[in-house]
């Protein structure tokens, strides 16, 4: 196992939530509205022009203008054209420092000449697919498994999403219990059943429209960092069927905005073995990120299920998978 990792120093937990809350305290202080309407017209009216011109018409067939989350932007989003490396380039010529990476999967920067010159000549080789089989998909699953400690196995999905639906069928049909647990604020993707306690600890249900509640009747969720929380939900979960999988963003809930102790997770892990749940690791985040063995080699931890994103195709989009043990 590569035992490099991107955290030199784990953070302090309490005194990390403390300072938020500290801050949440303070009172709110606007900008000024002369001071954003001045910068939306020097800025945005003068050096966004063709931007502005592209998503008003993109409005018009896309709803909100974009197709991800990620692109809003105020007064509007804007339009890139090129990237490369650290660096972003809009329609209008205008250049930026990308701090955002792609949310995450980006981690050898934008668009690497190593990993474009593959994908080129595998275009010219096969084209975008064939449907059928690869050696890069072997390769690719080489590489998972020999990286990642847990992982005897690696199945390519579609998305993050889609391979944490995997993840609940998969924990359902090996465990034979019905529930699935996630921490309170933790973001698994948007299928129906993960769509519960999502952004907020303790929104149960108030944060999906559109997902009718009786499909909630087997998720649950318990507060973040809490593992007696954790431990009342699955003592109530034996008598309503047992549980399946507890999901853990193992940074913390929400890629790590509410901060967690650096034994959290092992505590997660003693608790699934004790309740007979499947421990499933979302490293959407955090895989190949914190380093090559991801935040299970980092907490020491062996999870059955492993969730990776976007990373695992270098952020070339509409990729995930699911890795495990055999
Ligand atoms: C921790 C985590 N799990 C799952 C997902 C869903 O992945 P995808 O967007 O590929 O469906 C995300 C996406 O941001 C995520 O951050």
């Amino acid at each position: 196992m590569d035992t490099r990792f991107a955290i030199t120093n784990y953070h302090d937990a309490a005194a990390v939530t403390k300072q938020l809350d500290d801050l949440i305290s303070q009172p709110i202080y606007t900008i000024k509205p002369e001071a954003l309407k001045a910068y939306e017209e020097e800025y945005y009216g003068k050096k966004c022009v063709k931007s502005k011109e592209m998503i008003d018409e993109a409005k018009t067939v896309i709803p909100g203008g974009v197709q991800h989350n990620l692109a809003f932007n105020y007064p509007f989003p804007l339009v890139f054209t090129k990237a490369d490396g650290m660096m972003l380039y809009d329609i209008d010529g205008n250049e930026y420092f990308d701090f955002l990476q792609a949310g995450g999967p980006t981690v050898l920067g934008s668009n690497p000449p190593e990993v474009r010159e593959q994908v080129i000549d595998l275009l010219n080789t096969c084209g975008p697919s064939t449907g059928l089989f690869h050696e890069f998909e072997y390769k690719l699953a080489k590489k998972v498994v020999d990286s990642v400690p847990s992982v005897d196995m690696f199945r390519m999905l579609g998305s993050g999403t889609e391979a944490c639906m995997a993840a609940i069928r998969v924990a359902r049909l090996a465990t034979k219990n019905k529930n699935v647990v996630k921490m309170g604020g933790a973001y698994h993707g948007w299928s129906d059943q993960l769509g519960y306690g999502i952004r907020v600890p303790g929104s149960k249900f108030t944060q999906s429209h559109g997902v009718p509640l009786y499909l909630y009747k087997h998720t649950q969720e318990f507060f973040p960092g809490d593992l007696d929380s954790l431990e009342r939900v699955l003592r109530r979960n034996q008598f309503t069927g047992g549980t399946a999988a507890v999901f853990i963003e193992p940074i913390g809930p929400e890629s790590g905005t509410r901060p967690i102790d650096y034994d959290f997770n092992k505590g997660v892990e003693r608790l699934c073995r004790k309740y007979g749940a499947l421990l499933v690791f979302d490293e959407v985040v955090t895989g190949f990120r914190i380093g090559m063995a991801g935040a299970q080699g980092y907490f020491g931890v062996s999870p059955d299920l492993t969730i990776f994103g976007k990373v695992i195709a270098g952020g070339y989009p509409g990729a995930g998978g699911i890795g495990g043990k055999k």
